[in-house]
């Protein structure tokens, strides 16, 4: 017996999204079976459709998910039915390397499963992510939702959320911190929500005129238009932490010099080569880095879950419906998003 699902994929690369029926398996001892509500749209959503990144198909996307759980294997005990939990970008990973054991389950050493575009370690079967009215997760990677939480705006902290943290968290960002944001989009608007909410002064990089009210508003103390040379040269020497969200390649070398002694501009977006090259000058004479970050860990999502809950942090959301996804991800590609679309899974009814 399997559970039978509604979801939408993309058959192949760059097809549209279409309904897709599939089958999700029995729950394990240690699953809890949720039935999907809510499910952000991320932009790394987008490049697994639009085959920007290697994606077996069909792909189902969707690692932002908020449901209520339905059903629970004999050996769960955090979760009963009736309980509001949420999925994030990953379902499982090896348990017993070093980084599992230190609850850095993303940097698995054989490889964290993803929530979607990956095999299930035990039947091998695909996984298939939130665009879907189901869905079947092991126990220790399902989150609690804080009681007060704001369900659809909540959705998004499950991966622009936790990204946004993980690196605020391991560069030590506090009161005396200046960070700045590259990009104000769906990771772009919680890294400033999450930077401002511990503390720090924060600066928005945007190349686009016009989200300067939007930035103030989300918590940004400055905003500097990334294409005026004038207004990058006023910021050098200043930021403790980048936190760099572009999803495309883009030239590091504007940032560097913004960076203060000693800081760190961490890459959370683009996967690649870069281009045009580093000039290495500005990082030797400033004992300045370049680093990266994957999503967090899952203890770490709890933690800024419950972080958000007491701050009252959630994500500026536009509500669609499920058929609505493809011109969401027109409208992304435009940077036309305020600032994260979230699916109303009930809209999957109109497929039914
Ligand atoms: N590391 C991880 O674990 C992780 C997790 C989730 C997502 N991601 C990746 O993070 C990236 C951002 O995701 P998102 O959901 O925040 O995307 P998004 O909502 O589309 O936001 C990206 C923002 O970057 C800016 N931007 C876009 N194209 C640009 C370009 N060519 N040059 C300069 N700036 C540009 C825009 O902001 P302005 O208009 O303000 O310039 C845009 O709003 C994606 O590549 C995604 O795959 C990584
Ligand atoms: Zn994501
Ligand atoms: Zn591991």
């Amino acid at each position: 017996m399997t559970i039978k699902v509604l979801g939408y994929s993309a058959q192949q690369a760059k097809a549209k999204l279409a309904p897709y029926h599939f089958d999700r398996r029995d729950p394990r001892v240690d699953d809890v079976v949720i039935e999907i509500l809510y499910c952000g749209v991320c932009h790394s959503d987008l490049h697994h459709v639009y085959g920007d990144w290697k994606t077996h198909y069909p792909v189902v996307p969707g690692h932002e998910i908020i449901g209520r759980v339905t059903q629970v294997g004999n050996k769960v005990t955090k979760f009963k039915p009736g309980d509001l939990v949420g999925v994030g970008c990953m379902v499982d990973s090896c348990q017993h390397c070093e980084p599992c054991h230190h609850g850095l389950e993303q940097y698995c050493e054989e490889g964290s499963t993803l929530t979607y575009n990956s095999l299930d370690r035990h039947d091998h079967m695909p996984t298939f992510g939130g665009y879907s009215d189901s869905i079947v997760a092991a126990e220790k990677f399902v989150l609690k939702i804080p009681h007060n939480m704001d369900l659809k705006s909540a959705a998004p902290l499950l991966c622009a959320g936790i990204t946004t943290w993980s690196p605020l968290k391991h560069w030590n960002v506090t009161k005396n911190s200046r960070v700045a944001v590259v990009g104000l989009g769906g990771l772009g608007h919680m890294a400033i929500k999450l930077a401002k909410g511990l503390g720090a002064e924060v600066t928005l990089f945007t190349r686009s005129k016009g989200k300067e009210q939007d930035a103030i508003r989300l918590g940004a103390d400055h905003i500097v238009l990334s294409t005026d040379d004038k207004q990058m040269a006023s910021v050098h020497n200043q930021f403790d932490l980048i936190i760099d969200t572009v999803p495309s390649i883009h030239d590091l070398n504007p940032y560097i010099p913004t960076l203060a002694l000693n800081g760190t501009i961490v890459l959370v977006g683009y996967l690649g080569d870069l281009d045009p090259f580093l000039n290495t000058a500005p990082l030797v004479m400033g004992r300045k880095s370049i680093a990266g970050s994957l999503i967090g860990g899952i203890a770490e999502t709890q933690q800024m879950l419950d972080f958000c809950a007491k701050h009252n942090i959630t994500s500026d959301v536009e509500m669609i419906d499920i058929q609505y996804i493809d011109k969401a991800y027109e409208r992304m590609l435009k940077s036309d998003v305020k600032y994260r679309f979230v699916i109303d899974m009930a809209s999957l009814k109109k497929d039914k």
